[in-house]
């Protein structure tokens, strides 16, 4: 990671473009968020666009053009309301959580002191910079320039010299972007934030400019007490992220004399762990299930880590959501109290439900700094979207056509989602047996698996990474070309995903490629999203039919490859197991669906599973279930209830 160092990084230095009219900073008073209640349910896709008076698409535009709407169910023309119907109780009390996907008002009561900053001005002006002109209109950069702009680091009395030098030397960065505009002098003024940026623009760079000057302002880089004080503590949900924050904050320490960045993630030797830590540390990035292990087992490290001046939770509604929530309610027992320590949190998305968590974690009165908003695409608009749905018994194919097709982009760089570990596994294995070439990287991986196939995704182009959501958030892989996502997932985690592409005023593309079963539940989600469906004809899939069937055929005659497809099945069950409301799908139709799979991945015999897998998935007494009474130890798909495991 320390090759990073020096290289040019990024794609968006000298591009300009007029300040952002649509920076909000919020100061939030309490845990409840004064947005205006959310739209209820509708049945079609509404346009944004002409619910801002500005869609260009007329007639042609394919999403409704309503004036506003009210009620719960069909969608009607009606006169903009100033009052929602019917209030949630729930949230009023500060504990609903059913966050945006609420079907009641969520309104609040509180005497907000809120601020609404529609230009770039008052935070430039908070700092003493002048707002510079707007840059010439000729700019064909779209949307992408809309998140750089005409302010240099190096006007900003704000950050230090040494800052300033490792951002022109070694970053070699001179603009900032709209994030790090809006929020650094929030950082500054000591106040707990929560930032929501758009994908690839430069949250990280954001959060550690900040928190430099602030630690500079409150004891020195190396913290007061000098010795072997930690100062500050990020942390992130993956260690490849980890690892990447770490390389970043490195670079931007490169000037600052005795500085000192380290970064802590499982899946390595704790022992070599303990030594790294030894001495002072500015920047400690740590993966949460490392850090508890170090905190709960090595007093002298709970110690320090109880002197922190700084937190910061990088994908925060990822860290401060369900999954992480535990992990997170215990390491904050470590960390000294709220009003002693400068908490940030950032994300692209930032749902209902993260404001109320984030109290958890934050001081009364933090600020809300959303570069986004929240009735605008949430997505680069530049990024085309497109949609497949094709039957079960396609799926594969249309995958090898699109990759294919997104081979033919010179230097292609494409990551391909799947959504659990093991049918990730599976498919990497598949595709390398038909000759396309593909790197996989998840969590049934070693580390240095993992850490080598990164690396070689980060420096190399004319690659194809085959990818669990290890790699959703945060990754900032250079010049990928294309994302395509497989199956159901949530819409924070689509914008995610997408998020690989495009980033830094790059150029991206995505597809999002659904089995026939997933697509209400999807489209439901994503209704905010611009994508465009495209058929299966219009990619001709037919042309690679006969390749991709016969190596299909002979998945059977392989048996590493087979016993990969029977852990795949398993995982596909348990991950389908956990989304059958979302799907409204019963149990017997999620087991018809898998023995389906598992035919379409190549599957001569219907995979057995073991009486306990069954068990745990609660699918005891299903039909269509084949149960394995012989084997004891089977190579399933793992924890979480038989397969379903994610990561
Ligand atoms: N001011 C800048 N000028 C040019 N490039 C920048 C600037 N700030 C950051 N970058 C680069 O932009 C890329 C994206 O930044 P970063 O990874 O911080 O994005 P992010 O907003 O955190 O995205 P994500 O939501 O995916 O985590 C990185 O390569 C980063 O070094
Ligand atoms: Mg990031």
């Amino acid at each position: 990671m320390e090759g990073e160092k020096g290289k040019k990084r990024g794609g968006f230095t000298n591009r300009k473009d007029s300040p952002s009219k649509s920076i909000k900073v919020r100061v939030v008073s309490d845990t409840a968020s004064n947005d205006l209640p959310p739209a209820p349910a509708s049945k079609v896709n509404e346009c944004f666009a002409f619910k801002k008076g500005n869609c260009e698409r007329g007639a042609a535009c394919r999403f409704a053009h309503i004036a506003s709407s009210v009620g719960g169910g069909d969608v009607k023309p009606t006169a903009p309301v100033s009052k929602p119907v019917n209030e949630c109780f729930a949230f009023k009390k500060g504990n609903c959580e059913r966050g945006a996907a609420c079907r009641f008002a969520h309104v609040s009561t509180n005497d907000f002191d809120m601020q609404v900053v529609n230009e770039m001005k008052e935070p430039l002006q908070k700092l003493g910079v002048a707002v510079p002109p707007p840059p010439p209109t000729t700019s064909t950069f779209g949307d992408k320039a809309s998140y750089i702009t005409t302010v240099r680091f190096s006007d900003m009395p704000t950050i230090c010299p040494e800052s300033k030098r490792s951002l022109a030397e070694v970053m070699k960065y001179e603009y900032m972007t709209k994030v790090q505009v809006a929020s650094l002098p929030e950082i500054l003024t000591g106040r707990d934030c929560l930032v929501k940026a758009k994908t690839g623009t430069g949250k990280t760079l954001s959060f550690l400019i900040g928190s430099i000057e602030h630690i500079k302002k409150s004891g020195g880089l190396r913290g007061s007490t000098g010795g072997n004080q930690i100062t500050s503590l990020i942390i992130s949900p993956t260690r490849e992220l980890a690892s990447q924050i770490a390389a970043e904050a490195k670079s931007l320490l490169t000037y600052h004399p005795g500085a000192r960045v380290e970064f802590i993630t499982g899946g390595t030797n704790i022992n070599t762990d303990k030594k790294h830590l030894e001495g002072a540390i500015t920047f400690l990035v740590a993966t949460p299930g490392r850090l508890l292990d170090l905190l709960n087992n090595h007093p002298g490290f709970s110690a320090r880590i109880g002197g922190i001046k700084v937190l910061i939770f990088d994908e925060a509604d990822q860290l401060l959501d369900m999954g992480f929530k535990p992990d997170i309610d215990r390491i904050l027992a470590f960390v000294p109290s709220k009003d002693k320590r400068l908490t940030l949190c950032f994300s692209a998305t930032v749902p209902e439900m993260t404001k109320t968590l984030a109290t958890g974690a934050m001081n009364k009165g933090y600020s809300y700094v959303d570069t986004v908003g929240e009735d605008t695409e949430q997505t680069h608009m530049h990024v085309h979207q497109e949609l497949i749905v094709c039957p079960e018994a396609s799926f594969i194919t249309a995958l090898y056509t699109l990759l294919k097709k997104q081979m033919s982009v010179p230097e292609y760089k494409i990551i391909v989602f799947f959504s659990t570990a093991r049918v990730c596994g599976f498919m990497s294995d598949f595709f390398n047996s038909t000759g396309m070439k593909v790197l996989e990287i998840h969590s049934r991986m070693s580390q240095s698996a993992r850490t080598r196939t990164s690396d070689l995704f980060r420096d190399g182009s004319k690659l194809i990474l085959f990818s669990s959501d290890v790699s959703a958030r945060g990754m900032d892989y250079a010049n990928v070309t294309h994302v395509i996502q497989c199956g159901l997932t949530d819409r924070e985690q689509y914008i995610h995903r997408l998020g690989r592409t495009a980033r830094a005023g790059k150029e991206g593309s995505g597809t999002l490629l659904l089995y026939t079963y997933e697509r209400i539940a999807m489209l439901k989600d994503l209704k905010d999203i611009r994508l465009t469906e495209v058929t299966l004809d219009s990619i001709n899939i037919g042309q690679y039919a006969p390749v991709v069937n016969s190596c299909i055929s002979k998945v059977g005659d392989n048996r590493e490859l087979l016993t990969s497809a029977n852990q795949a099945y398993q995982a596909h069950m348990g991950f389908y197991n956990s989304n059958l409301r979302k799907l409204n799908i019963n149990k017997a139709e999620l087991v018809q669906m898998s023995n389906q799979f598992a035919v379409t991945i190549g599957c001569r015999e219907q995979p057995k599973l073991l009486a306990k897998t069954v068990g745990k998935m609660g699918l005891k007494g299903t039909p269509g279930l084949l149960i394995d009474r012989e084997t004891q130890v089977h190579g399933g798909g793992g924890r979480g209830g038989g397969g379903g495991k994610k990561g």
